[in-house]
């Protein structure tokens, strides 16, 4: 061989060899893929596991976290891992991660994913609330990845897609949270069903909340509702104080509309009824 060619292959050889060890002293993890929680399989048990295949040095612990967060009562000294969900549901979705400490070294970790289409866990049933005032709805979600929202207003089977542009309807999203505010409700427009739909790579989900606009004249309705009952009252009492008398019988053949809505036609009956005595 051609000394230039024993150099050349030396060369080669050098820089392979050179990311292979150091490759060869970091940890290897061998991790579960990402898991997908549907919701035909959501009571089947699911098993993350980890295995950290190759490391000069040796693990002190291992643990796992989920979204950031350590789970509790994880912690081993094993170097193959497994952590159970045992009856899975959509807030077990999320970032799982297991974690290998060492003395000496960085702690090595690997991610796992797992999915699950969104859930929507909060939301108003129903916000009642004055012309003019302002509406908040809102809704949260469970199901990893945090979903993009939208919201829309039902009219039967028609919708109407909302967004800022109106700069009356304000939608705020934050993750697994979104709110709607309508500014200065309007009683003929506004009052209806809204909707918040959650969609992310798995699935989608919404939920509805009806909003109710009362009228500025609605704290009236109770106290319009007494003083009708009280009219009411009084004629029914007068009517059945005149036909007490036995005098009054002439009376009768008189028509009784007028007297149920004044109080004043009395004072004329009375009058009246005087001058049939006589
Ligand atoms: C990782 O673990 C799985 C399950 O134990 C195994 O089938 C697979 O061959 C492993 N992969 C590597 C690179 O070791
Ligand atoms: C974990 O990795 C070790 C070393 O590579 C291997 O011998 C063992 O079979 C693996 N265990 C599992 C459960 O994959
Ligand atoms: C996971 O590993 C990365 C580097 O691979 C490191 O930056 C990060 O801090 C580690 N996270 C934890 C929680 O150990
Ligand atoms: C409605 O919201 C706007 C903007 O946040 C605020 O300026 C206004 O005072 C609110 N109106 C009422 C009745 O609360
Ligand atoms: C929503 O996400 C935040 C972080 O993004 C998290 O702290 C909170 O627990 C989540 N809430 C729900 C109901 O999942
Ligand atoms: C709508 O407006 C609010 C308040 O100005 C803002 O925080 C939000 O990001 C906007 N939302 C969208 C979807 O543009
Ligand atoms: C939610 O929005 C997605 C994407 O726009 C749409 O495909 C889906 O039909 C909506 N789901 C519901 C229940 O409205």
């Amino acid at each position: 061989m051609h000394p230039n060619a024993v150099m050349l292959a030396v060369l080669l050889l050098g820089n392979l060899m050179v990311p292979f060890i150091s490759a060869q002293n970091e940890p290897k993890i061998n991790s579960s893929e990402e898991i997908i929680l549907s919701a035909d399989s959501s009571n089947k048990p699911v098993t993350l596991f980890c295995n950290i295949t190759t490391a000069n040095t040796p693990h002190e612990e291992s643990f796992w976290m989920k979204n950031g967060q350590e789970i509790p009562n994880t912690r081993s000294e094993q170097g193959n891992t497994n952590y159970r969900i045992v009856k899975p549901r959509a807030d077990d979705s999320g970032e799982y991660m297991c974690v290998y400490t060492f003395s000496t070294m960085p702690n090595a970790n690997a991610t796992i994913e797992v999915k699950a289409k969104p859930h929507i866990t909060g939301y108003k049933k129903s916000e009642n609330r004055k012309e003019g005032e302002n509406a908040t709805m809102y809704c949260k979600s469970v199901g990893y990845p945090h979903p993009t929202w939208t919201w829309r207003k039902v009219d039967g089977n028609s919708y109407t897609d909302i967004d800022n542009s109106t700069g009356r309807f304000f939608i705020t999203n934050r993750d697994n949270y979104t709110e709607l505010n309508i500014l200065n409700l309007d009683i003929s427009t506004d009052p209806g069903v809204y909707e918040c739909n959650a969609t992310n790579v798995i699935g989608n989900n919404a939920e509805t909340t009806i909003l109710r606009v009362r009228s500025h004249l609605a704290p009236l309705w109770p106290f319009l509702g007494v003083l009708a009952e009280i009219i009411i009252l009084v004629v029914i009492i007068v009517v059945y104080e005149k036909r007490k008398k036995p005098d009054d019988i002439i009376d009768d053949d008189e028509p009784v509309g007028p007297m149920k809505t004044n109080s004043t036609n009395n004072h004329k009956d009375k009058n009246m009824r005087q001058r049939n005595t006589k």
